[in-house]
């Protein structure tokens, strides 16, 4: 792979360590003004200060980044990537008047998409997913976790994870694969949610484990999905598996997701747009992840996590996109920044915090992901911008102008 040099950087952006960033260290960025980054097999060697920049000589690559803003590469830390159909017939339900959940109850929503899911080949799926992360790199996103649970059936979830190792193994992009099978009751087992929980902690989570497929176990925690009860027994069984914790919690009610994160000091905690102060206690005494989902409270027409609180809280928080083809179908994670900033009234530092260095530790990949520094791998963008304020204010245009990712330009 060679030598890299990239010089001419006006401004270089990061939060620095491998840790999770939490209260007054959310919004804490270096700034370095006129640098350049050194670069070796994929990993970076150096960042120069002081307007100093290493003779040109000795490199394979020489990139001029026409003193605009580099950042690490962004870190979408909540998809459902694979997928079968679209949903864009929801739009007519949705102006008639039916909301989310009652889409959901009434057979359609997740379970539309697990029709198509289960329909669809590996191939299928594949190809579809790939062009999602291709497009996913064109605006900046470096890495993303994937989520299963369209399939909620063994044969279907397993092709699902399959599809997504397939793709970490053969994409640029880094994959961070997590099993959600409890993401809603088949139509198999209507009215007998306990009897499926039963069967993913008998059957299907060990099976994953035992093939590799995943390294988080994520569960939809929600009035009329799975309760505060099932979901302690799911995420217990997935712990003693040895699965990393997720749980997409107080999304529409507070029914004691945030709390049961907390407790089982899970990775991650999904949503919260309806936490509460006890359930943010709770996660920021199990040093839990807030994965915050802005553009989903803006697609569904919901208010806003109380961002701002939980950062006072010290909870570490991240922003991701929720890509999925029902209640988020973008996967722009830019919209999400602007949203970030606009929403919940986050500064562009803490913003910039929340798509890069708190993603990447609340997927475990904090030791090599996440910020520009020696040894880190050289994930970054080069945007169309003098300073990252610019990328949370011009909303709707992507200004990823170029990609790099482990060392190569993919833009
Ligand atoms: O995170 N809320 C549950 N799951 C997804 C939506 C999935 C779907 O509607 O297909 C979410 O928003
Ligand atoms: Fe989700």
């Amino acid at each position: 792979m060679g030598k890299t040099l990239i010089r001419n950087i006006g401004c270089l952006q990061t939060p620095v360590g491998s840790y999770s960033h939490k209260g007054s260290k959310q919004g804490i960025n270096e700034k370095y003004q006129n640098t350049a980054i050194v670069i070796e097999d994929g990993i970076i060697r150096e960042i120069t200060s002081g307007g100093r920049e290493p003779a040109a000589e000795g490199f394979d690559e020489v990139i001029d980044a026409e003193g605009k803003l580099v950042t690490p590469g962004l870190f979408d830390g909540h998809t459902h990537l694979i997928f079968g159909g679209y949903r864009q017939h929801e739009i007519a339900m949705k102006l008639a008047g039916a909301d989310y959940l009652d889409i959901l109850r009434a057979g359609g929503g997740i379970l539309d998409t697990v029709r198509k899911t289960r329909e669809a080949s590996f191939e299928e799926l594949y190809a579809k997913a790939e062009a999602f992360l291709d497009e996913m790199l064109d605006f900046g996103i470096t890495s993303c976790e994937a989520k299963s649970g369209y399939g909620l059936d063994p044969e279907n979830e397993i092709k699902m994870l399959e599809v997504i190792r397939a793709l970490g193994e053969k994409h640029p992009m880094d994959v961070v694969p997590t099993f959600m099978g409890a993401h809603a009751v088949p139509p198999e087992y209507e009215g007998r949610g306990d009897d499926y929980i039963d069967m993913m902690c008998e059957e299907l989570m060990p099976e994953v484990r035992r093939r590799g497929l995943a390294e988080f176990a994520d569960i939809f925690c929600e009035d009329s999905v799975f309760n505060a009860e099932q979901s302690r027994r799911y995420l217990e069984k997935a712990a003693e598996l040895g699965f990393g914790l997720k749980i997409h919690a107080d999304e529409i009610e507070a029914i004691g997701g945030s709390q049961l994160a907390g407790e089982l000091h899970a990775a991650s905690a999904e949503h919260l747009i309806a936490i509460r102060e006890d359930g943010m206690d709770s996660m920021a005494e199990g040093g839990t992840t807030a994965m915050l989902l802005p553009a989903t409270s803006f697609y569904l027409g919901k208010t806003f996590a109380p961002a701002k609180r939980m950062i006072e809280k010290g909870i570490p928080v991240a922003i991701a996109s929720d890509f999925n083809p029902g209640s988020c179908p973008s996967l722009n994670l830019q919209f999400a920044i602007n949203l970030g900033c606009l929403k919940y009234r986050m500064t562009p530092e803490e913003v910039l915090t929340a798509v890069t260095i708190n993603p990447a530790c609340g997927c475990g990949r904090g030791d090599l992901l996440g910020t520009l520094e020696p040894g880190k791998q050289a994930d970054l963008v080069i945007w169309n911008a003098p300073d990252f304020e610019m990328v949370c204010y011009r909303f709707g245009s992507n200004l990823a102008q170029h990609v790099m990712k482990k060392g190569v330009l993919v833009k």
